[in-house]
């Protein structure tokens, strides 16, 4: 299959649209990341998502919509969701809610909720309007790679295997929207994202945080959002995360990233701006500012990439507080390192 990959010009809108109620597979921008869309609705569309991804069947996607009206045929809401809705929406925020049978099954990996957003994107919002249908859509990356914040990303990943991409620039967020379950006694954070758990109690009040998410999940423990299941995000080379004080990290990247490359491996170090001139001789890649995760939580995605491009072998990367946007990089950040971690004071 040719992949085509053009600007969204309402042209390519109007096509992107023709395909995804015929039923193909067209991946689009969206302020997150960019996702991989098929018809919601149509059981064999959603299921050649899971083919060109290579995703496991078990793990269950998210419904955009570009219009509240939409829900009545794919969940049951409730007034927390509603005000949520309100506060956020259109907007990265994720909300599980109990299903509709007409979802189909391939949509919800069986389970009785269903996960539903409206991206703020305007390209996301102009293609669902445009087809007017409920879409399904997960990251449009291969299982395993990190999502994509580029249509060039996409289409490293995707290339032969979908007849679109839809390409609206960088994604701003730069990481996946959160994910809240609003069915239990509590709203739980499944997945922290750019809507902090902060801004969500000022909606709803207290709300947990699934106990998985700077952490693997245990043996036997199940996870509430089955896509934490999985092994997610790692690049090719192995990432050590290195936390302490600011002066004894910098050394530790310095004496580390020495050492590896003294034992011949292609080794690099993830650092903040305000240190990459004195870690110039590690192979710096910036990550962005000290002081501002969200634009760490923006360059994440896209520097691990860049790190498999150079086949580094031996990263070593900073740590942000986790706390706000923090808790969603380290939670990807965290999974990158299978949770690998050193305290700088004890490099020598
Ligand atoms: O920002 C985003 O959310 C992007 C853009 C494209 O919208 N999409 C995205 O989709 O990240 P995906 O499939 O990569 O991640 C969806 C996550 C998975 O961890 C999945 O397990 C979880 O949401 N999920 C989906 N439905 C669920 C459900 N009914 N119950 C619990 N978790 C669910
Ligand atoms: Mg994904």
């Amino acid at each position: 299959m040719k992949t085509q990959l053009l600007p969204a010009t309402s042209e390519a809108l109007a096509l992107a649209a023709r395909l995804l109620t015929d039923g193909q597979l067209v991946a689009f921008p969206t302020e997150t990341v960019y996702g991989l869309g098929a018809h919601a609705m149509d059981a064999q569309a959603v299921r050649g998502i899971f083919e060109a991804k290579g995703r496991p069947g078990d793990n269950p996607l998210i419904v955009h919509i570009h219009d509240r009206s939409q829900l009545d045929a794919i969940c049951t809401v409730n007034d927390a969701a509603i005000r949520l809705m309100d506060a956020f929406w259109p907007g990265p925020l994720t909300i599980i809610l109990p299903r509709k049978a007409a979802v189909p099954d391939a949509v919800t990996a069986g389970l009785d909720t269903v996960a539903v957003r409206m991206p703020s994107h305007p390209v996301a919002l102009a293609l669902l309007q445009a087809c007017n249908l409920p879409i399904a859509a997960p990251s449009a990356n291969r299982s395993g790679k990190p999502s994509p914040t580029s249509a060039r990303h996409v289409f490293d990943d995707m290339d032969g295997r979908i007849p679109l991409i839809l390409d609206g620039g960088e994604s701003d967020v730069g990481l996946e929207s959160t994910v809240i379950s609003m069915v239990g006694e509590r709203p739980c954070i499944l997945r922290p994202g750019g809507v902090t758990q902060a801004m969500l109690e000022a909606v709803v009040g207290p709300v947990d945080l699934a106990g998985s998410i700077l952490r693997p999940l245990e043996k036997g423990e199940k996870a509430l959002s089955p896509g934490m299941m999985y092994k997610h995000y790692s690049p090719d080379g192995q990432v050590t995360l290195i936390e302490g004080s600011e002066r004894a990290v910098v050394q530790a990247l310095r004496r580390l990233h020495s050492h590896a490359s003294g034992e011949g491996h292609r080794a690099c170090v993830m650092c903040f701006t305000e240190h990459v001139e004195a870690l110039r001789d590690c192979h710096p890649h910036d990550i962005g500012s000290k002081d501002d995760p969200t634009e760490v939580a923006h360059r994440l995605f896209a520097t691990l990439r860049a790190l498999d491009e150079e086949k580094m072998d031996v990263i070593f990367s900073e740590v942000v507080p986790p706390e706000g946007v923090g808790l969603a990089v380290m939670n990807r950040l965290g999974r990158a390192a299978a949770f690998r971690t050193v305290r700088a004071e004890d490099v020598e």
